[in-house]
């Protein structure tokens, strides 16, 4: 199988990016999801806030039009980020929003930093999470909240092993139908290049939330809650507090 490393990633991310807006970005799941990571963050007047694998900055303009708020935004995507600048330059948000081009894995800002720290189906692109987090622990001040929403899928395990292939398919499923249905072909077929990904653990590293959890509290972090995204169970939020 093809060796998968972070720039064959990064290159499939900045071929979907002119797309992005229009599959995934169109879907009500997704942006369900996204208004409940901006309620559950608790976000207040100027709080800092950082948006990790910001994308076309779809949670980061939801977490300003909530209250007036600065963010960071990252992706190692420049790709997905000129989509986001554009946006930016239109709303005339350069001095609320600061977009760079940056990894997870490489984020290196000063220890307690921010009040929010997000990031939605993004940290599933990481292979190795454990360090991913602990440097978003280092990052968010004390009573800071750091934030995941994601698939609560478990792509974990032997590749063939037909339990695991049917666990992952019976979430595609409903991936792929909301996806023809919301989205039509262009955002079916991107979907179901997703879940060939999902499958085979190509850049795509999904854990259940009981995993994130887990590795959450291994941090440090407190008061770990988990809430399903409504009518769309098989996406929740997570919130955790430093
Ligand atoms: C599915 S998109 C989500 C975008 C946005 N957060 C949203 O919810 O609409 C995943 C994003 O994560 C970025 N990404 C993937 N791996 C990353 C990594 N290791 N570090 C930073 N960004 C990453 C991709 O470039 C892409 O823009």
């Amino acid at each position: 199988m093809k060796q998968v490393t972070r720039d064959n990633r990064r290159e499939w991310f900045q071929e979907w990016a002119n797309e992005y807006d229009n599959t995934l970005g169109k879907l009500k799941r997704h942006h369900k999801m996204l208004d409940l990571v901006v309620t559950l963050s608790g976000i207040k007047r100027n709080d800092q806030i950082l948006d990790i694998g910001c994308g076309t900055g779809l949670l980061s303009l939801k977490f300003l039009n909530k209250t007036d708020c600065t963010i960071t935004a990252i992706d190692s995507s420049s790709q997905m980020l000129r989509i986001f600048q554009e946006k930016i330059e239109k709303f005339n948000l350069t001095e609320k929003i600061h977009c760079s081009q940056a990894s997870a894995e490489d984020m290196n800002f000063k220890p307690d930093r921010f009040d929010i720290i997000a990031a939605t189906v993004a940290l599933h692109h990481v292979k190795f999470k454990e360090p991913v987090i602990k440097n978003i622990y280092d990052c968010l001040k004390g009573g800071g909240k750091f934030i995941i929403g994601e698939i609560d899928m478990d792509t974990t395990g032997r590749l063939d092993d037909p339990r695991r292939l049917l666990r992952i398919l019976n979430f595609l499923n409903e991936e792929f139908v909301l996806a023809m249905k919301e989205g039509g072909m262009q955002a079916f077929e991107r979907m179901y290049d997703n879940g060939k990904k999902h499958i085979l653990n190509d850049g795509e590293y999904c854990i259940g939330f009981s995993q994130w959890a887990k590795l959450c509290k291994n941090a440090g972090f407190k008061n770990v809650e988990v809430s399903p995204v409504k009518e769309f169970e098989w996406f929740k939020v997570l919130v955790a507090t430093k």
